[in-house]
């Protein structure tokens, strides 16, 4: 059996728990990510008939039996993760029953998955109900990106064609655009309900005034497109209260659009 600590899906949360620290998206324990892995692939390192301990999660999810997932430790930090992965990290495999998770490894010091686990593992389902190859889904505390929710109309159209105009790559990036929710109580299933309804139609959605998921086909995929929000909403906080004099034309967003073949939502755009 190979040392867990070596695997290439520790270390990948490894880095984006230290890279999202880094860039002040996640003070304290704010932020969690899960990213579901390949059974094979997880049992060159660990006995798969070995369970340390059984979670309730608290909701059913039925087409998650049977699937294994790394995901980061409710009430830890991301600036630990990287310096005792062990203690800060679990991986958990759905039980047949749907509504269990079985520790495989980690949360060392007997804690458990981030509260926001239902988020994630119905943002999972909703995803690979839509994107067979969906596995990584993030949530974080992006600062500029939270900034914004307080002087911007927090309707999904009105916020992404904002985006979409701060950034020329915007709207390639994210030509799916990004649903909005209101301000709700975070860790619980009706915010998990809510975010794995916008997740059938977005691959990133804002927790008005909390902060962002975004899911993808990996690691870098995921950051990226909450790289990009944060990145569009910090030129937006630079400039909002200056005259716009300039302004990149829906018309011209079309025209990228197209040269890039992206299907995007023609509806939040004002033509
Ligand atoms: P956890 O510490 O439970 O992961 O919660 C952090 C957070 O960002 C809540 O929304
Ligand atoms: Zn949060």
């Amino acid at each position: 059996m190979k040392d867990i600590l070596t695997a290439p899906f520790v270390k990948e949360m490894m880095d984006t728990t230290a890279n999202m620290y880094r860039l002040g998206w996640d003070e304290r324990n704010g932020g969690n990510i899960s990213y579901m892995l390949e059974n094979d692939q997880v049992a060159e390192y660990l006995d798969l008939n070995k369970v340390i301990r059984t979670i309730p999660t608290g909701f059913e999810a039925q087409s998650l039996i049977g699937k294994i997932f790394i995901v980061t430790g409710t009430g830890k930090y991301f600036k630990n993760v990287k310096d005792d992965p062990e203690t800060n990290l679990g991986i958990i495999r759905i039980a047949e029953d749907g509504t269990t998770a079985e520790l495989l490894w980690g949360y060392k010091d007997g804690g458990r998955f981030t509260s926001e686990l239902p988020a994630h593992l119905m943002s999972h389902m909703a995803r690979l109900s839509v994107d067979s190859e969906n596995r990584v889904v993030i949530h974080s505390h992006p600062t500029n990106t939270l900034a914004m929710n307080y002087v911007h109309p927090l309707d999904e159209k009105k916020f992404t064609h904002t985006l979409w105009e701060m950034c020329t790559e915007c709207i390639v990036v994210f030509p799916d655009g990004v649903g909005v929710l209101p301000w709700m109580l975070c860790g619980n299933n009706t915010i998990g309900e809510a975010t794995a309804e916008k997740m059938k139609e977005f691959r990133l959605v804002v927790w008005g005034m909390h902060g962002i998921y975004g899911a993808g086909k990996n690691m870098d995929e995921t950051f990226g497109l909450i790289e990009t929000v944060e990145k569009a909403a910090q030129i937006y906080m630079l400039t909002a209260h200056l005259p716009r004099i300039n302004t990149i034309k829906d018309e011209e967003m079309v025209e990228l659009a197209e040269a890039f073949d992206v299907k995007y939502r023609k509806d939040f755009l004002n033509l």
